[in-house]
């Protein structure tokens, strides 16, 4: 090109891109996810589902029709065919549908490309999106499952290997690996992904988990190496604590399955897969625990193990072994990572050869040490949430479980070896911890400074889909401190806390559902948990409180309250994705818990479960808080009887949740007086959240929740299902400002009183200074997480159109905040509702995203009206007192309300 002709062929393109830019349509389908995933690799399921949302701010933005392609040829897709399944033009505005074209064949990539046609019928094309398909069916599987020849009892980690040779040229390889444990695998000396902790925990003898990888880059033509390091996880619990998981009956030394799968430039495939020509040795990890640390020799490094010049002749040939399941399936969700790296803040020279790290925030996850000394240094990393005055780490809170057999395993206690080679650094490969500070020993000196040790947060890596912000720098900091529990509990599974259990303890978890999805995109982990439930249920409809389980909590802590995960869970995942296959996929297995308490409970009435759990003082009769959670349940199998169509279900659990409410009142509830029990705050508050209370008497007894908590002081006295309904309860029935100030009070019984004391993750138990239950890291208090969004926020889903297709705007502006701003990111995209106090008034900002309409609702001042650029809206219905409904379309809104 002549040099003066570069300044034309700028102007050239900046007016071809002027042109492009222009044409972009007002509104375009984006977002696309198959199976809640972008681009999803290794799917089994015969019909994935497909889901968009349309980018189009404009007022009243809507889809009137779809029409989706779905084929295995991407250029004939982009010129309009599809050869697997071409759907008509859909005049609905839907955004999701489940796969009917042609049956899917495994190991293959689809296409697929949406065209919707928006509010004025004008049509748009999205980009080409994709979806690979896996295994399918077991019998796909070329190799065998192999591990080494030791038993479960020999401590540590087995390397496997094998080398081979790619003559041809290679288009695309995937590797497929199923673990019993934990796995890390490598490609020619390189670890291929960055998942941690793979496969996700499930109980193993019933479902395996297998991951796909695309290792295309990582394989060359020529000499190539695949490295495992195979890791115990929950499969070979070597360490003892009360839940006996080390009598787990899968326990087993870890193995795998594994085929890597490539597909060379002339069409056709080779697999190399596990089997007996591969090679094991030992590991330098000579001690790994999920449950507590791992132990690392650097000296036993075998340097270029997993590459393909390595000599593996003294390796020990492999054992065929049988599969830990027959129900090897693929683990679509999003992987655990570290997701966050976080130098630490501060370090503490206690002596010679001890010094304390401070990451300045509680976490899950591990700690990375670099350091070098002297070959044979022994380094101990003692993870702890606390420090003593002398300033070294307190375990006391943490392991109180922990029934060690003798002093080999310390509790959250890395052990490091050197090698003595130079700079060397270690971070455990299969475990994680919860942990705030870490105390280093080693027995000789070492030059050590802040910057030897980062700490990571690791958790199941959901997108961040919600956001908080407030004129309250105490409910900035709690909203923070409540997502980072949520997260540090959030493994493949919820879990209670990262250090004492790590145990899917139920109720935990259905507690904290609704700060979990108005935060996080975590439909993905639920569905996974909810197959876990199915796989641990009895065939009488029990479930164990702690999901899953080795064996351990089929007898104690497992009634309603707890595991009505079963109903809980699938009825919020439906409401905030509307998308009803949770409630499909659990429906039988909701029945069959119901009717299992019904079997035990003919008046309607149970005393199955633990109750209000670690209460500020006040208890609550055990029957009361279970028979509504068994309430909860029969309504929840009715609702779903419903959407599924199955009108008989839905009229028996209408009338069984009916005798149950009726029971409860009439034992429970004193007309005269308005009250329930003794009035206390947890036995006002569950029945008007969970809708036990006549409607002729919610006003009664909320009036007396407010006396009682005014004289509480305003303060908390509640435990765990407290938590979840007094908040709610309060600001449902007219006592939002009430509830705002239990909700922000910064003195105990508080949430708080915990943040004013440094807190950066939520407690388990109210006062700072308990001597049980004190966890640091729990997520069961955590409903206030969500109640952020619904009251001050008032975002809710709606549901009659799940999955925010209509939402429930209903913000209040409490007294005690001047500006507050909630954010939620849904299947339609951004939902904002933000306020400000002004001296004329309330100034709210409303997002509704394009497909989704709102109902508005306000709580007026007498003589106040909404207004939008000067002109006064007219609400479509007034109900009692000032309360006015609006109906918004799609868009941006900028209102005053004065
Ligand atoms: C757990 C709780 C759990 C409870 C059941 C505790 O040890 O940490 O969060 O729900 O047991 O009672």
């Amino acid at each position: 090109m002549k040099p003066d002709m570069k300044p034309l062929l700028t102007i050239f393109l900046t007016l071809q891109l002027g042109a492009v830019m222009a044409q972009k349509p007002a509104c375009v389908p984006t977002g696309l996810q198959c199976e809640h995933l972008v681009n999803p690799l290794g799917l089994d399921t015969p019909a994935p589902r497909f889901s968009w949302r349309l980018d189009d701010s404009r007022r009243g933005a809507r889809q009137t029709a779809w029409q989706l392609a779905v084929g295995t040829d991407s250029a004939a897709l982009a010129g309009g065919k599809a050869d697997s399944w071409q759907t008509a033009k859909t005049a609905t505005n839907q955004g999701l549908v489940t796969y009917q074209g042609s049956s899917l064949k495994p190991f293959t990539t689809y296409f697929w490309r949406l065209t919707v046609w928006d509010k004025d019928g004008k049509p748009a094309s999205s980009a080409i999106a994709r979806f690979e398909t896996g295994m399918m069916q077991q019998k796909n599987w070329l190799g065998a499952w192999i591990s080494d020849v030791n038993n479960v009892d020999l401590k540590p980690a087995p390397y496997f290997r094998k080398g081979f040779t790619v003559t041809k040229k290679i288009r695309s390889a995937r590797a497929y690996i199923a673990a019993g444990g934990l796995y890390e695998l490598y490609i020619n000396g390189e670890k291929t992904g960055n998942h941690r902790l793979d496969p996700m925990y499930t109980r193993f003898d019933r479902r395996t988990l297998y991951v796909t990888y695309d290792v295309t880059k990582q394989l060359q033509t020529g000499k190539n190496a695949i490295g495992v390091l195979l890791g115990n996880g929950w499969y070979n619990h070597q360490s003892t604590a009360v839940w006996y998981f080390h009598q787990a009956p899968w326990r087993a030394r870890p193995t795998f399955c594994l085929d890597l799968r490539i597909t060379y430039d002339d069409g056709t495939t080779e697999t190399i897969a596990s089997g007996k020509d591969w090679k094991t040795a030992l590991s330098p990890v000579i001690f790994n625990s999920i449950y507590t640390a791992e132990h690392y020799d650097a000296r036993l490094e075998q340097p270029g193990w997993n590459t393909a010049s390595f000599d593996d002749a003294t390796w020990k040939n492999v054992l065929l072994r049988a599969a830990p399941s027959t129900n090897v399936v693929a683990q679509a969700m999003h992987p655990v990572r570290n997701v966050e790296a976080i130098p630490a803040r501060q370090m503490r020279r206690i002596n010679d050869t001890t010094v304390v790290f401070d990451l300045g925030r509680t976490i899950s996850g591990v700690s990375q040490f670099r350091v070098s000394g002297p070959a044979g240094t022994v380094i101990r990393l003692k993870h702890g949430e606390r420090v003593y005055p002398t300033g070294l780490v307190d375990m006391s809170n943490i392991d109180v479980h922990y029934r060690p057999t003798d002093k080999s395993d310390p509790f959250q206690t890395d052990i490091f070896i050197l090698n003595g080679k130079g700079d060397e650094q270690f971070m455990p490969h299969f475990n994680y911890k919860g942990f705030q500070y870490v105390e280093v020993t080693s027995n000789k000196p070492l030059t050590l400074s802040e910057k030897n040790l980062t700490g990571y947060f690791m958790h199941s890596d959901v997108p961040p889909a919600g956001l908080v912000s407030s004129s309250s720098e105490t409910i900035n900091k709690l909203w923070w401190a409540t997502n980072n529990s949520y997260l540090s509990n959030l493994f493949g599974y919820p879990t209670d806390c990262p250090q004492r259990e790590k145990n899917g303890w139920t109720g935990d978890a259905h507690i904290a559902v609704e700060t979990g999805l108005y935060g996080f995109d975590g439909i993905t982990i639920y569905e996974k948990w909810l197959a876990d439930h199915r796989d641990e249920q009895q065939p009488n409809g029990v479930l164990p409180s702690i999901i899953p389980t080795g064996g351990w909590g089929y007898e104690w802590g497992n009634g309603p309250d707890w595991t009505s995960t079963i109903t809980l869970i699938p009825w919020n995942v439906y409401l905030f994705y509307g998308d009803s296959k949770i409630l499909a996929d659990n429906y039988e297995a909701m029945k069959r818990y119901v009717d299992r308490i019904t079997a035990i409970s003919p008046n309607g009435l149970t005393t199955w479960g633990l109750g209000d759990w670690v209460p500020v003082k006040s208890k609550t009769p055990v029957e009361f808080t279970s028979s509504v959670y068994y309430f909860t349940d029969a309504s929840i199998v009715a609702k779903a009887a419903k959407i599924l169509g199955k009108q008989a279900d839905f009229v028996a659990y209408t009338a069984l949740a009916n005798k149950i409410k009726n029971a409860v009142n009439a034992k429970y509830y004193h007309p005269e007086t308005g009250l329930y029990g003794q009035g206390v705050q947890t036995e006002l508050s569950v029945p008007l959240h969970w809708g036990i209370v006549p409607d002729d008497q919610k006003s009664k007894v909320a009036a007396n929740l407010a006396k009682r908590v005014q004289a509480d002081n305003t303060h908390l006295d509640v435990g765990l299902l407290g938590t979840k309904s007094i908040l709610n309860a309060l600001s449902e029935n007219g006592y939002a400002d009430i509830a705002y100030q239990v909700a922000s009070q910064e003195t105990y019984p508080s949430w708080g009183w915990w943040i004013k004391n440094g807190a950066t993750t939520l407690y388990e138990n109210w006062p700072i200074d308990a001597k049980s239950d004190i966890s640091m890291n729990h997520i069961m208090f955590g409903e206030i997480g969500a109640w952020l969004y619904k009251a001050p926020g008032g975002i809710k889903p709606d549901p009659e159109q799940p999955g925010f297709r209509n939402i429930l705007l209903e913000p209040h502006f409490v007294k005690g905040l001047n500006q507050f701003e909630a954010a939620h990111e849904g299947p339609n995209g951004l939902i904002k509702s933000a306020w400000s106090r002004g001296s004329d008034g309330i100034t709210y900002s409303v997002v509704v995203p394009a497909n989704s309409g709102a109902t508005l609702t306000l709580h007026l001042s007498p003589g106040q009206q909404l207004w939008e650029n000067g002109q006064v809206v007219k609400p479509l219905q007034t109900t009692s007192g000032n309360t006015a409904r609006y109906t918004l379309q799609a868009g941006s809104y900028s209102f005053s309300i004065r």
